[in-house]
C-alpha cells in the first residue's frame, strides 16, 4: 500500500517534470519572431480532420465581423470559406492594441515555469517575465482529453494541436472583445511561425494576467464576507455577460475550475465555451432550461426565447456558487436579504438587474452596520482604550479567521469588536490596526490574557477591565 503510494507519486511526480521540461523547450522554440505565415499543407491531412479544421475556424470569424467600433480586424472582404490571412489578422489587430501588447520577445528567457491549472483543452503555466512580471500562459494542453481524441481519430500530431489551438484563438478573439474587471486580462501572445527550420510550428501561447486557480473547499473555510465577494463579482460578471458587445452571452460550461482569483477578484479564465446564439422559438415550450434538479421555460417573445442565456447563466451561479458560498454564516440580521437573494435565484424569478440591486442593497446595509445596532451599547465600556499600542502572543484561533495563526475577524466598529471578545471565552484584548478589508471593515486581532502589550504606533489595543485589573504591570 505504501509503496504503490509512494510510486504513484514518484509516477506523477516524472510526469510532471516530463510535462514542464517539454513546455520550456515548446515555449523556448518561440524564439522572438512576431511574424506570420501561414501556409498550409492540408491536402494529406484526411478529410474528416480537415473540415473540423475549417468548422473551428468559421466559428471564429463572427466574433471578428461583430468588431465594429474598434479595431477593424477585416479590412478587406472574407468570402465564404475562409481567408488563411484572417488569423493573421487578429494577430495584428489585437497586437495593435495596448492591452494586448505582449509577444514573443516578451518570453524570451522567463523563468520558473510551473502548472497553474489543465483542463480538457488547455495547460495554464505559472511564468516570471525578465523585468519580475509574473504572468500566465495558456498553451495546448498535449495531455487533454481534446488533443487525445485528435489523435486516436486521425494520428496527426501537428495538424491536431493545431484543431485544438483554434480554441485558444478563438479564446483570445473572446478575451478580447469581452473586457470587463471579472474577466482575465489578455497580455498579449506568441505564435511560433509554423513549421520553422527544424522545430515544430503552430505552437501558440496566450499570456495573461496570473491567478490562483478558485478553490471551492478553501472558500468554504473562508470568513462569509469573502464568499459574498465572489458572488458579488460572478453577479458583475453576468450583467456585464447579459448585454456584452456580442450582445447575451451564455457560459456552456458554467464550473467553479472555469474561475481565478486575482487579488481577491473574481475572474473568468474559459471562455471558449460560451455563446451569443439566439434560441429561435415558436412557443414558450421551445425555450426550456433543462438542469439536473430543476427546469425552467421562458417566454417566446418575437420569435426568440427571452432572457433564455442570461437566465441559465444565473441558476448556474446559483448551484455552483450561492448555495454553497451565500448562506453559511451570514451576518443574522441580513440572512433575510440573503434568503430573498437565495430564493429569486433559485426560482429565476427576477432578472440579472434585480439581481445586482439585490446583491448592491446587501452590500450597502452590511457595510453601514445597520444590522448592529441591535448590539448591546455598554459592551464597549467593558474595555480601556488604549492607543498606539500593540500585541503579541496570547493568540488564539477562531472560527473562519483571516489569519491561520491567531483569531483575526473583520468588525464594522469597536463596538462590534467588543461584542465578539465578549462572545469569545479566551478573548481578553483586541486590537484595530487600522487595516481594512475590500468591503471597509476593520481587521480586529483578538488575543487572550497571555498578551504582551507593548508600544505601537500603529494599532489601538482595546483590553478588558477585568483582565487589567489583574495585570498591575500596564
Ligand atoms: N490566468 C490564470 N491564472 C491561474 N490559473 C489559471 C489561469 N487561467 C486558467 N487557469 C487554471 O488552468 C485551468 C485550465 O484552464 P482553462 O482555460 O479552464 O482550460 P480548459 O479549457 O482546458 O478547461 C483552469 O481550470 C484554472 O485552474
Ligand atoms: C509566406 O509564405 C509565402 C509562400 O510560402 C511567401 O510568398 C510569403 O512571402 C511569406 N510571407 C512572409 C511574411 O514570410
Ligand atoms: C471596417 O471595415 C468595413 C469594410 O470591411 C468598413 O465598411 C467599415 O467602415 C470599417 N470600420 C472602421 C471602424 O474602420
Ligand atoms: C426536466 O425535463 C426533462 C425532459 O423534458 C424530464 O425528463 C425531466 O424529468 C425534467 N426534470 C425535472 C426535475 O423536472
Ligand atoms: C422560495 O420561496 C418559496 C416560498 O416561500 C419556497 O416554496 C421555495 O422552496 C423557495 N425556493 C428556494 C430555492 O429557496
Ligand atoms: C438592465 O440595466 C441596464 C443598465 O445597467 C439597462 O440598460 C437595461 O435596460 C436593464 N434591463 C432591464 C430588463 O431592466
Ligand atoms: C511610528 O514609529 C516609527 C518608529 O518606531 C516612526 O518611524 C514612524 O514615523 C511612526 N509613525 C507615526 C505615524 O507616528
Ligand atoms: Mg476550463
Amino acid at each position: 500500500m505504501g509503496n504503490s503510494l509512494r510510486a504513484a507519486a514518484l509516477l506523477a511526480f516524472v510526469v510532471l517534470s516530463i510535462l514542464v521540461s517539454l513546455l520550456i523547450s515548446s515555449v523556448q522554440q518561440f524564439g522572438a519572431q512576431g511574424v506570420f505565415n501561414v501556409t498550409r499543407g492540408e491536402e494529406q491531412l484526411p478529410e474528416a480532420l480537415i473540415s473540423q479544421l475549417s468548422e473551428r475556424r468559421r466559428e471564429i470569424v463572427p466574433l471578428l465581423l461583430l468588431n465594429r467600433d474598434e479595431d477593424n480586424f477585416s479590412d478587406e472582404p472574407l468570402d465564404s470559406t475562409w481567408d488563411t490571412t484572417v488569423w493573421d489578422k487578429i494577430a495584428r489587430g489585437a497586437s495593435r492594441a495596448s492591452v494586448d501588447g505582449m509577444g514573443c520577445d516578451s518570453l524570451v528567457d522567463m523563468q520558473a515555469l510551473e502548472v497553474l491549472g489543465s483542463g480538457y483543452t488547455k495547460l495554464v503555466v505559472k511564468a516570471n517575465l525578465v523585468g519580475g512580471m509574473a504572468v500566465a500562459l495558456k498553451l495546448v494542453n498535449e495531455q487533454g482529453i481534446d488533443m487525445g481524441k485528435c489523435l486516436e481519430e486521425f494520428d496527426e500530431p501537428e495538424a491536431c494541436r493545431e484543431l485544438v489551438a483554434y480554441k485558444l484563438k478563438k479564446e483570445m478573439v473572446l478575451l478580447k472583445r469581452l473586457q470587463h474587471p471579472n474577466v482575465i486580462g489578455l497580455r498579449g501572445h506568441c505564435e511560433s511561425q509554423r513549421r520553422a527550420a527544424g522545430a515544430e510550428g503552430g505552437r501558440l501561447a496566450v499570456i495573461l494576467e496570473q491567478g490562483t486557480p478558485l478553490q471551492m473547499i478553501q472558500l468554504l473555510q473562508s470568513p462569509w464576507e469573502d464568499r459574498f465577494k465572489v458572488c458579488l463579482d460572478l453577479v458583475h460578471l453576468l450583467h456585464f455577460l447579459s448585454r456584452s458587445p456580442l450582445g447575451s452571452v451564455a457560459l456552456l460550461d458554467f464550473q467553479p475550475r472555469q474561475f481565478v482569483m486575482v487579488s481577491g477578484t473574481l475572474k473568468l479564465t474559459d471562455l471558449d465555451d460560451i455563446s451569443a446564439e439566439l434560441t429561435h422559438c415558436r412557443a414558450g415550450t421551445d425555450c426550456t432550461l433543462l438542469f439536473p434538479q430543476r427546469n425552467f421555460t421562458v417566454p417566446c417573445v418575437r420569435g426568440v426565447c427571452e432572457g433564455l442565456n442570461q437566465k441559465r447563466n444565473m441558476y448556474n451561479a446559483y448551484r455552483y456558487f450561492f448555495t454553497y458560498l451565500l448562506p453559511h454564516q451570514a451576518p443574522p440580521t441580513l440572512t433575510h436579504l440573503v434568503d430573498h437573494i437565495m430564493n429569486s435565484t433559485g426560482e429565476l424569478k427576477g432578472d440579472i438587474n434585480e439581481t445586482v440591486q439585490a446583491f448592491e442593497e446587501l452590500l450597502a446595509q452590511y457595510q453601514s452596520g445597520a444590522h448592529l445596532h441591535n448590539l448591546p451599547a455598554a459592551e464597549l465600556t467593558d474595555y480601556l482604550l488604549l492607543r498606539r499600542v500593540g500585541g503579541s502572543g496570547g493568540e488564539y484561533r477562531c472560527w473562519l479567521s483571516y489569519s491561520a495563526q491567531g483569531c483575526v475577524l473583520s468588525v464594522h466598529s469597536p463596538r462590534e469588536a467588543a461584542h465578539i471578545c465578549n462572545s469569545h471565552s479566551q478573548c481578553s484584548s483586541f486590537s484595530l490596526t487600522g487595516q481594512r478589508t475590500w468591503s471597509g471593515r476593520l481587521l480586529a486581532s483578538f488575543r487572550s490574557s497571555s498578551a504582551q502589550l507593548g508600544p505601537d504606533n500603529t494599532s489601538d489595543m482595546y483590553v478588558k477591565k477585568t483582565t487589567v485589573s489583574v495585570s498591575p504591570s500596564l
